[in-house]
Order: structure tokens, then sequence, then C-alpha cells
């Protein structure tokens, strides 16, 4: 299983995005493992919740930044984060119907790991210059 750990490669220069993306990494960490160990329904469904309403979050404070700083391409990336709620909600279903095994945590692990690094690396890091760079408005807080 690969860790989820944030490193700096992955710091877009928005402290509030940084800051959650960090999060969001410590939260699908425990998720991998939380599965990988066979916990019981109840930690499970706890990991799980809490990285829904975090990814809930997150994804409405990038969305209302890109929409302030009209953000061209807003409609795609935000089709890029339903996606990721879907895949999310595919996940729990399959928890839910067969429980915590060892494939289905490297599975969640491998599919997590791969669309985070593809989605700050590249899709996440589109708008920084946006919202960065606009004038008046561009504090790296972005908040
Ligand atoms: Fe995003």
């Amino acid at each position: 299983m690969e860790p989820f750990i944030w490193t700096s490669e992955y710091e877009i220069g928005i402290v509030d995005v940084d800051r959650q993306h960090r999060e969001l990494f410590r939260l699908m960490d425990s998720l991998s493992l939380s599965l990988y160990r066979g916990d019981g329904k109840k930690v499970v469904g706890q990991v799980l919740h809490s990285l829904e309403e975090y990814v809930a979050q997150h994804f409405s404070l990038e969305e209302d930044l890109m929409s302030r700083h009209r953000y061209p391409d807003v409609v795609r990336h935000m089709t890029q984060h339903r996606q990721f709620e879907k895949q999310l909600a595919a996940f729990k279903k399959d928890y839910e119907r067969g429980g915590s095994d060892s494939y289905l945590a490297l599975r969640v692990n491998k599919e997590l790991v791969a669309w985070w690094k593809t989605h700050i690396l590249q899709v996440d890091r589109e708008y920084r210059s946006y919202i960065v760079d606009a004038p008046g408005d561009g504090t790296p807080t972005g908040a």
C-alpha cells in the first residue's frame, strides 16, 4: 500500500487549500489503514464519514474561489469533483456490501492516491494563477 504523505511537491501556494489538502491526505491514509487492518464497522464508518464531510467542505472552498475569480475552466474542474464524490460513494457501497478486506483496502488506496496526485498536480495547479495573481485580490492565502 502506498502511504498518503503530503509533501511540498503538492503545494499549490494557497494557504487554505494546502491546509485542506494536507488534512485530506491524513484522512485518506487513515481510511486505507482502517480498511487494511479490518477495523470494525463503527471505526471505518467514522473515518468514511469524516472524509466525506471534509471532501465536501474542501470542494466547496475551491469551487467558491474559482467562481469568485471567474476561473474559465470552473465547470470542467467541478465535473472532476463530482466524479470523485461518485467514486467515494461507490467505495462506501462496496464496503457496506462486503466489509473490510485487504483487497478493498488496496483498491481504495490505489485509486485515491492516483486521483489526488493527478488532481492536485495538474488540475488544481491550473486555477492557481487565476487566484494568486488576481489583481487586487491575489493574496497568497486566497481566502
Ligand atoms: Fe480541485
